[in-house]
């Protein structure tokens, strides 16, 4: 078996420009070549050798090879032999990125590997554990374990710093304040809380967080309004506060987050109209708003984005949202069902690639463009244009082959497959 590895090992050398070119980390060998004399130089890792590629073809290690990084993020040592029960290794706390450790042999390990949480991370995340009052869903959080790879809800960035990126805080079921704490875990990237019983505000201390892209606070008892200070983490590409008890309008200051790619808030108490805030996010892509209480008309500035998803529905919207339509091709989702929205269906182009069109429940006019039948296709696309003042003879095939009648219900005077045939009515 081994003088077969050897084997296809030394043809390769010769023949594969691929493993011919040495891409293990220079720093990752010298410690898997530490590894293997500290346990011994056991025969079952002699192709652990100096001169060859570790990442080509050395027993049990694996790299890298998704972000090109090669560096050694595996080693399983369950089919290995060692010559006698050993203490794990010091030298595995000199690979960075190892992220799967097999080993069956060695007794008591897990809690000897070198700990890669940064102290100051350690304690910033004890803190809010006792802001929280000790909650069941924190009790991974031990000291006797590394925050970085066991605590529940906790990662750490595995290329560069190996400091907490990201945490997750749920199922807190103590109605308790978003623990100011949260703020002295500086290198912080995401942040997702919920769903909880946190009340209150959101804590301004996050304010401090330069590194922070993605914020979701969502379904908590979370009151009051959208607090402007949000607008000053201009890091912000995620922004998520839906299912919360948020009420007031929204701020226009938003329109600072100049990266902001995504916006959620719907599901709250929101109400006054939507500010004009939409020629700011150049890279904008998913609009969420629903089911609050929005009135007024929709800014013109929300034509200019080439979002994927657009939801505004069950709000109190009125007036024109021709905008939002053209043959902008990124466009996926335009539900805008359950308002007052009034305008001449007849002019406007549909989105190229559209796949759900729901304008149910407003009082759209005209007659439904024949363009339509041209749009995304006819098996994934969904329409709801009922309950509205639309008139003439529904457009037939392509994309709306497979729509029922229900799509067309109560409107002013539709008529056409699948609605009673035209000729039949007097007034066309
Ligand atoms: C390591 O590999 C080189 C070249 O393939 C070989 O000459 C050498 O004997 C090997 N060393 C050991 C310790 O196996
Ligand atoms: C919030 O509190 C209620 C009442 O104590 C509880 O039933 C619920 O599970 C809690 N929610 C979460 C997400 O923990
Ligand atoms: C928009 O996205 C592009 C490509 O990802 C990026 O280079 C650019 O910086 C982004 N612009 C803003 C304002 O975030
Ligand atoms: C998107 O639209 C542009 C211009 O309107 C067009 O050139 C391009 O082919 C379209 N792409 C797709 C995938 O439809
Ligand atoms: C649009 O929103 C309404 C209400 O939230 C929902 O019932 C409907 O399924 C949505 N339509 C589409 C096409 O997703």
């Amino acid at each position: 078996m081994m003088k077969l590895l050897i084997l296809a090992l030394t043809t390769c050398v010769l023949t594969c420009p691929a493993l011919a070119a040495d891409t293990c980390n220079p720093q990752d060998k010298a410690a898997l070549l530490r590894i293997e004399s500290e346990h011994g130089n056991p025969s079952d890792l002699s192709n652990w050798n100096a001169s060859t590629d570790c990442c080509g073809g050395w027993t049990g290690v694996s790299c890298d090879t998704d972000t090109q990084t090669y560096r050694v993020n595996n080693i399983d040592f369950l089919s290995i032999t060692l010559p006698k029960p050993t203490p794990i290794p010091p030298s595995f706390g000199d690979l960075p990125s190892l992220f799967y450790l097999s080993l069956s042999q060695i007794p008591s390990l897990a809690s000897t590997i070198p700990k890669r949480c940064h102290p100051d991370d350690q304690k910033a995340l004890l803190q809010i554990k006792k802001d929280l009052n000790n909650p069941t869903a924190l009790s991974s959080w031990q000291t006797t374990t590394d925050c970085c790879r066991h605590w529940k809800g906790v990662s750490c960035d595995r290329a560069k710093t190996h400091r907490v990126n990201f945490l997750t805080l749920d199922h807190i079921e103590d109605p308790l304040p978003i623990p100011a704490s949260i703020a002295a875990l500086p290198y912080l990237n995401t942040i997702q809380l919920g769903p909880a019983n946190f009340t209150g505000p959101i804590p301004r201390s996050l304010l401090s967080l330069t590194n922070l892209n993605y914020l979701q606070v969502t379904s908590t008892l979370l009151s009051g309004t959208i607090p402007e200070f949000l607008s000053q983490i201009t890091t912000l590409t995620d922004l998520d506060l839906s299912f919360n008890h948020l009420s007031g309008e929204i701020p226009a200051s938003l329109s600072r987050l100049s990266h902001l790619e995504s916006l959620n808030l719907g599901f709250n108490k929101l109400s006054g109209p939507i500010p004009d805030i939409f020629n700011s996010f150049p890279n904008f892509t998913f609009l969420w708003l629903s089911s609050n209480q929005l009135s007024g008309k929709i800014p013109k500035s929300m034509g200019n984005i080439n979002a994927v998803y657009l939801n505004l529905d069950h709000n109190k919207l009125e007036g024109d949202a021709s905008m939002l339509f053209g043959s902008k091709n990124n466009t996926l989702t335009i539900n805008l069902s359950n308002n007052k929205l009034a305008f001449d269906l007849g002019k406007v182009e549909f989105p190229n690639n559209i796949q759900e069109l729901d304008l149910s429940h407003n009082e759209i006019y005209g007659n439904i463009p024949e363009q339509l039948t041209t749009v995304g296709d006819m098996i994934s696309f969904t329409l709801d244009l009922s309950y509205n003042n639309l008139c003439g003879k529904i457009p037939t095939g392509g994309a709306l082959a497979n729509i029922g009648a229900s799509a067309y219900a109560h409107n002013k005077c539709l008529c056409g497959s699948p609605l009673p045939s035209c000729t039949r009515r007097r007034s066309f």
